[in-house]
């Protein structure tokens, strides 16, 4: 697949045939994603292919509490878990959430994506905000893996809500000492059509000149594309 359209199409995708995704395909996949970068070029992944369905379901069910706050604070306005002013709502009510229910079925696999915090080079660990820059490290590694599952037909999306529920989830899947759980990645065939136009803000709305607080960046790209 040209990679300007791989690029701006790969969408997330959550619902899935029972068509079931083989080790030799993971495997290539995981062959394609290690090529990503990492600081140092440590490339501090870890995946478990998690196939037993009891497990998966354990997963779900650990996640299920997680998405039901996501949701109610959506609803409430607000964008939900961000570190800075997210107020939990209470007693938030269940929330469907088809993707869950496939940790449970046949067909798609998930990716555990885990990563070795001893080879992190985390640049902002002690400022006083939250760290974003260790994720560096893995999340590029997560994004090849659904780029490479796209340009085989597949389709997936990632998530990081067993991270929330890391201190029960990490003995389930054997997380290592000095790890993370960085990611679930579900990856399947595709049930229904892919989006082919996804909805992304413009670039004049998030880039300026020189300064954060400068103009904005103007100008039509050099070579559009549909
Ligand atoms: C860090 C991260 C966390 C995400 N978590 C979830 C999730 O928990 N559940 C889900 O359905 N999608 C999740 N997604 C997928 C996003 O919802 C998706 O990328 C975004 O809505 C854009 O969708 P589109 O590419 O189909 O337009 C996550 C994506 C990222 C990058």
């Amino acid at each position: 697949m040209d990679l300007d359209r791989a690029l701006r199409t790969t969408g997330a995708v959550r619902q899935f045939s029972d068509e079931p995704v083989d080790d030799a395909t993971v495997t290539a996949i995981l062959d394609t994603a290690r090529f990503a970068p990492s600081g140092g070029n440590r490339q501090p992944w870890k995946v478990a292919v998690v196939r037993d369905l009891a497990l998966r379901r354990r997963l779900a069910d650990l996640q299920q509490p997680q998405w039901d706050a996501y949701m109610a604070a959506r609803a409430a306005g607000q964008s939900p878990f961000n570190p800075v002013d997210y107020e939990p709502v209470a007693d938030p009510p269940h929330a469907p959430n088809p993707l869950l229910d496939h940790y449970g079925g046949p067909g798609p696999v998930v990716l555990a994506v885990a990563v070795d915090l001893r080879l992190l080079a985390v640049m902002d660990a002690e400022l006083e905000r939250t760290s974003v820059v260790g994720g560096a490290s893995i999340y590029p590694f997560c994004w090849s893996i659904l780029l490479a599952a796209h340009d085989r037909g597949l389709g997936g999306v990632l998530t990081t809500f067993l991270s929330r529920s890391e201190p029960e989830a990490g003995p389930l899947l054997g997380l290592p000492e000095h790890h993370a759980l960085a990611a679930t990645i579900v990856l399947g065939h595709p049930s229904t059509a892919r989006p082919t136009r996804l909805t992304r803000e413009p670039v004049g709305s998030f880039t300026t000149v020189d300064r954060f607080d400068g103009e904005p960046l103007t100008g039509e790209p050099a070579e559009p594309s549909a």
